[in-house]
């Protein structure tokens, strides 16, 4: 691999070996990394076009671990505000000795453009790793979000996993998608009203379900997803308190999962919207774990691409 821009075409056993790798940078009996020098004397550039809290300070932690020297472009204070062209940009910092990039982009493609603009110009050793580009793809949340399925539910081959939400405009969502059905999930349900559903869902595998008390029946994985207010026109946004009642996760929607089923969410929340309070922080709910288990994984993403 030369670049991460997507989880869909990853081979299952490409998928496996990231995990696997990320587990071995977990110290047994309990979540912490310890540092390694996989990456040292490397420099990863940290490119941020739309806001993060999780993943920008997970790739900073991560590359750190790895005893990389991490640049963290403030993209505001940049000269992107005075008209320079991304890949302009790019150009500037591979001069300053870039090894990889990690980039986010509300356009969905950037981190393609960025990747192919570094094969065009002979820069092979230069890495790009897509950390959310519109709504297209996130592929190191789809790979977290897989790590922590495994960690609590051991095995793929007998789960049946539901994202609930505004899937049309989650990159999230098909990042998981394309992740739980080549991992082998048997069932993969997706829950909303038809309004934030995209088409081509039962194609790529997917039970569809608007009835959300339907669809969470004896499921062992909830992922549930923001309405994603950025991404919307006005006729398409929902009320949050309509939302709520229509799609919002309480505990007695909960009780409809089966009584082990874990609840996840990539974050940003907000509670009383898609979540309820008592079930964020409920004994159910493995949200937090998940950010933990995302530096892991990104350090396996990114030691793997520079070739370890
Ligand atoms: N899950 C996720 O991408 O969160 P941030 O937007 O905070 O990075």
């Amino acid at each position: 691999l030369q670049h991460l821009l997507t989880i869909e075409g990853l081979p299952k056993a490409h998928i496996l070996h990231i995990l696997d790798t990320a587990s071995s940078f977990v110290s047994i009996g309990d979540r912490e990394v310890k540092k390694v020098p996989l990456m040292r004397g490397k420099s990863v550039f940290n490119l941020f076009f739309e806001n993060s809290t999780r993943t920008r300070t997970t790739f900073e932690i991560a590359s750190k671990r790895l005893s990389a020297d991490v640049i963290n472009l403030n993209i505001a204070a940049s000269s992107s505000s005075k008209g320079e062209s991304l890949l302009d940009t790019i150009d500037n910092l591979s001069a300053m000795h870039a090894d990889m990039f990690v980039v986010r982009h509300a356009q969905s493609g950037a981190p393609y453009l960025i990747a192919k603009h570094l094969n065009d110009t002979m820069q092979p050793h230069v890495h790009v790793v897509n950390a959310g580009d519109g709504r297209h793809a996130h592929p190191t949340q789809g790979l977290l979000d897989m790590y922590t399925i495994r960690h609590y539910k051991k095995d793929f081959s007998n789960l049946t996993v539901a994202i609930v939400g505004d899937i049309l405009h989650s990159r999230v969502a098909r990042s998981d998608i394309h992740a739980l059905t080549t991992l082998g999930v048997p069932e993969v349900r997706a829950i909303g009203p038809r309004t934030l559903l995209p088409s081509g869902l039962e194609q790529m595998g997917v039970r569809v379900f608007t009835d959300i008390n339907k669809g969470l029946k004896d499921v062992d994985v909830i992922i549930m997803l923001r309405l994603q207010n950025e991404r919307m026109s006005g006729a398409l946004l929902p009320s949050a308190q309509e939302f709520f009642k229509s799609y919002g996760l309480t505990t007695e929607r909960l009780a409809l999962a089966k009584p082990d089923a874990i609840v996840m969410h990539p974050g940003p929340m907000n509670r009383g919207v898609e979540i309820e309070s008592a079930v964020a922080d409920g004994t159910q709910a493995v949200i937090l774990p998940q950010v933990t288990f995302g530096i892991a994984v990104r350090m396996a993403v990114m030691s793997i691409l520079a070739g370890n």
